[in-house]
């Protein structure tokens, strides 16, 4: 912590602040799916789709949710494979896995209802400091903080701190700050508008500070520096990887998917057999074949490369070389390694890129 981050908090009128936040999100607030009603389960739902994902590409997602699991007891009931299949394309899948089997908890422990206090609401999967904090708030009426990457770029800018924001130890004195503001009379309403002004007026590059409702208590704003705000030092530059994938067809036109393993990154999902790269990229196709045989216990007669696939996540980019080729002999069938039809291959949960191999290759 720097040695006095918080040394604007007490010259803040703490009352007149949050009458104008709350008032300015009361008018403008935007009408979003998950603020129909204050259901728990909604709430939450919402709030881990909305983490590292944009507003507008999770309503749909959110809507299709509620219509599949509307209670805590349908996904508690789901089989995880439905749950992956209706987050596909959002994501951290891990997001996905870890509210269902928090669900599944609740609906044991807790009899289906979600828990209103800190120490049993954090103790489930998947909930950390901020989901806790929005869930108590916006469900519960309870003064507790939500801090998100976007309401530490407001508050750092309200308050004028420079701690920097991509530490994870700065997010304890963004706390500290709104527990000493927060309204108890409306902490939802609180905890929202902060999170309503860094998404449409308190935005990273440009602020909107002529529209912001309390420009007045804006530090930055008084001294020009809103621009500067907040500090946030840029995270590593992602490590590179190149994969090459083979969708293969046998004699009936059934194509072969596998599974990925239960652990690591985007578990359980499926995919086209593929294998990492390396050099000398000449022989790659070679390396393919190989690798289907020896992990896949597939043989087949590949084609030439028909295309390029490349996905980027937080930490690494993918580089996908696609192959098309003929199966000409399987081991066996396994539970993670199967040959679907056409029908069949739209009902199992692949990610992104792999979903991307489908529509350009695979007809
Ligand atoms: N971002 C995170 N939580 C949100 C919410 N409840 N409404 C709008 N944007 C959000």
């Amino acid at each position: 912590m720097k040695k006095n981050s918080l040394k604007n908090l007490e010259a803040v009128d703490k009352t007149a602040f949050c009458q104008d936040l709350i008032g300015w999100f009361t008018e403008e607030m935007r009408d979003l799916p998950w603020r129909k009603d204050q259901d728990p389960y909604k709430v939450w739902v919402s709030e881990i789709m909305l983490q590292q994902t944009r507003v507008d590409t999770v309503i749909p997602y959110f809507n299709r949710f509620m219509e599949q699991f509307p209670t805590i007891e349908a996904l508690s009931e789901a089989e995880e494979e439905r749950v992956l299949k209706a987050w596909e394309g959002l994501g951290y899948y891990s997001r996905a896995r870890n509210l269902h089997s928090a669900v599944k908890e609740v609906q044991v422990k807790y009899e289906g209802k979600v828990p209103d206090n800190p120490k049993e609401i954090s103790s489930l999967k998947g909930v950390g400091p901020y989901t806790a904090g929005a869930i108590l708030s916006i469900a519960y009426g309870i003064p507790e903080p939500a801090v998100d990457g976007n309401v530490m770029r407001v508050l750092s800018r309200i308050l004028f701190i420079e701690d920097d924001i991509a530490k994870p130890s700065s997010r304890k004195i963004f706390e500290k700050a709104v527990r000493e503001l927060i309204s108890h009379e409306n902490p939802s309403y609180f905890n929202q508008a902060l999170m309503e002004l860094g998404a449409i007026v308190c935005t990273p590059t440009s602020p909107s500070c002529l529209l912001c409702p309390v420009r007045e208590h804006c530090v930055a704003f008084h001294e020009g520096v809103q621009g500067e705000l907040p500090v946030k030092t840029k995270n590593k530059k992602q490590r590179e990887v190149h994969l090459a994938a083979a969708v293969l067809k046998d004699d009936s036109g059934r194509t072969l998917i596998h599974k990925r393993a239960e652990k690591g990154l985007l578990a359980n999902l499926w995919e086209f057999p593929n294998i990492e790269i390396h050099l000398p990229f000449k022989t790659e196709k070679d390396q393919v074949k190989q690798a289907l045989q020896s992990e896949y216990g597939a043989d087949a007669v590949l084609g030439e490369m028909v295309g390029k696939i490349e996905h980027v996540f937080s930490h690494l980019t993918w580089t996908i070389h696609v192959y098309e080729g003929s199966l000409t002999a399987l081991t066996e069938e396994k539970p993670d390694l199967k040959l679907v039809t056409p029908e069949q291959i739209e009902s199992y949960p692949f990610p992104v890129s792999h979903q991307k191999i489908i529509k350009q290759f695979y007809s």
